[in-house]
């Protein structure tokens, strides 16, 4: 075996160690982002976008742009460079905070929050990485881009049906659960009568038993 074979073979398990580091760092998923405001709260516009070659070192800046509702042109909005970020739309002027990537040039999550969410704030935005991937010797730049129709509502609106149905929810796992209990009573009752050998029987399997239904309780007792 040459010499560069072995160096080879000895750098391998430090190359898998560097490739899983970057695995794990890199885990990453685009989730797309909420599109209904509530005036007066806050609201997070969300931007992801993965780096699809892990391994590959990169920066990237993110900027976003706004057209409100009764604009015809986008605007630009925020810039994020450099883990600095920079407000160009006077109407968000002190509303705008950075909620993306902290402590890193090589952003992947580019989303931004408005502080007391305005009707005003109803419109598109457009959210664009530049994406710069240094390689040994050249660069490559991508522009990864996401675009969000956002809706400003008074508060959130709740559908009769939903509340109906949550109610529902809640009484059937009550009954349920009463259902269960009864069931419990009346096999720990039959099993009683049935004698020591079923006393005998582990407190896992009573629950088991228990759990059947009458008629399996009957056949347990038969089968003894
Ligand atoms: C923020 O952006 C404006 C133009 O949009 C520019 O004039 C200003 O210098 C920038 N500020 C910083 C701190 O980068
Ligand atoms: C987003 O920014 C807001 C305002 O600064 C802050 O309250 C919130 O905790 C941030 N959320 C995340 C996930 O960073
Ligand atoms: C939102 O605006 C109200 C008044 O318009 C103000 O009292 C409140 O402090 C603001 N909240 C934030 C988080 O800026
Ligand atoms: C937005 O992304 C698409 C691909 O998804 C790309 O073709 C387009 O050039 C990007 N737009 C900008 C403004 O970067």
């Amino acid at each position: 075996m040459s010499a560069v074979q072995e160096l080879l073979l000895m750098l391998l398990p430090l190359t898998l160690l560097a490739c899983q580091v970057s695995l794990c760092r890199g885990a990453c998923v685009e989730v797309d982002s909420d599109t209904e405001a509530v005036a007066n709260q806050g609201f997070k516009l969300g931007c992801i976008s993965c780096k699809m070659r892990g391994e590959v070192d990169a920066r990237a800046s993110v900027t976003w742009h706004f057209k409100a509702a009764d604009e015809t042109e986008f605007t630009p909005l925020y810039t994020y460079e450099n883990e600095v970020g920079n407000i160009s739309d006077p109407r968000f002027y002190e509303r705008l905070d950075w909620n993306g990537s902290k402590n890193t040039k090589d952003l992947q999550d580019g989303s931004i929050y408005i502080l007391n969410v305005t009707f005003k704030d109803t419109g598109t935005y457009h959210c664009v990485f530049k994406r710069v991937f240094t390689y040994s010797n050249y660069e490559y730049q991508t522009s990864p881009n996401k675009t969000i129709v956002v809706n400003v509502v008074p508060r959130l609106t709740r559908g009769l049906a939903s509340i109906l149905s949550e109610v529902m929810m809640y009484v059937s796992i009550i009954g349920l659960q009463l259902w269960l209990v009864v069931e419990m009573i009346y096999c720990y009752r039959k099993i009683s009568a049935a004698g020591e050998e079923a006393l005998r029987e582990s407190a896992a399997e009573y629950l088991a038993i228990a759990s059947e239904s009458k008629d399996n309780c009957a056949s347990v007792q038969m089968a003894e």
